[in-house]
């Protein structure tokens, strides 16, 4: 059975928050999921999942340091993570704020293991974002988000 971890860091909750609701349509799916603070996550755990999401707040337009360490670490595995299913998120105090950086600058890590990343032709296009904590457009894309990596590590790895 497919298996999605999904790994944040959040100082106040908001990513938390949005951490939650992604867990939420990923196992609407029934995709077996661990959702865990950054600091819980080894990075010898990467390798015992199909998919992995990724979330931090938006720090100067990227990741926070915890998440960027993990990501840093994880070149102990680089080339055993190829085609594991790649997401992420982040919570950003502004629009325009550096959200959407934020989750490119994962993701952009993601694919340099190989890893295949899932976009979205409506919703939030690179992955979900929130100002401060969710509302319910922000909660209504980690749903779907969610929804839609789990059905995708389904068919990769199912
Ligand atoms: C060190 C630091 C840097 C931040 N940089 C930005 C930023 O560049 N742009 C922005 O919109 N918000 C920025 N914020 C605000 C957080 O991204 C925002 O409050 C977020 O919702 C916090 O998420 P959390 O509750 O999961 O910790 C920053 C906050 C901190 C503490």
């Amino acid at each position: 059975m497919a298996k999605i971890l999904i790994c944040y860091y959040s100082r106040s909750g908001n990513t938390k928050k949005m951490a939650y609701l992604i867990q939420k349509g990923v196992m609407e799916e029934d995709v077996e999921v661990d959702t865990k603070e950054v600091k819980d996550v080894r990075v010898d755990d990467l390798k015992d999942y199909d998919g992995i999401i990724v979330g931090s707040p938006t720090y100067y337009g990227g990741p926070a340091a915890q998440v960027k360490d993990l990501l840093d670490k994880s070149i102990k595995y680089h080339g055993k993570l190829q085609d594991k299913v790649g997401g992420a998120f982040s919570s950003s105090a502004n629009v325009g704020g550096g959200n959407e950086t934020t989750v490119l600058s994962i993701l952009q890590s993601l694919l340099i293991h190989g890893m295949v990343v899932c976009g979205d032709s409506s919703g939030d296009h690179y992955g979900p974002v929130s100002i401060e904590e969710p509302n319910a457009r922000a909660e209504k894309n980690c749903i779907r988000y969610g929804k839609r990596v789990a059905k995708l590590t389904k068919q990769l790895h199912g």
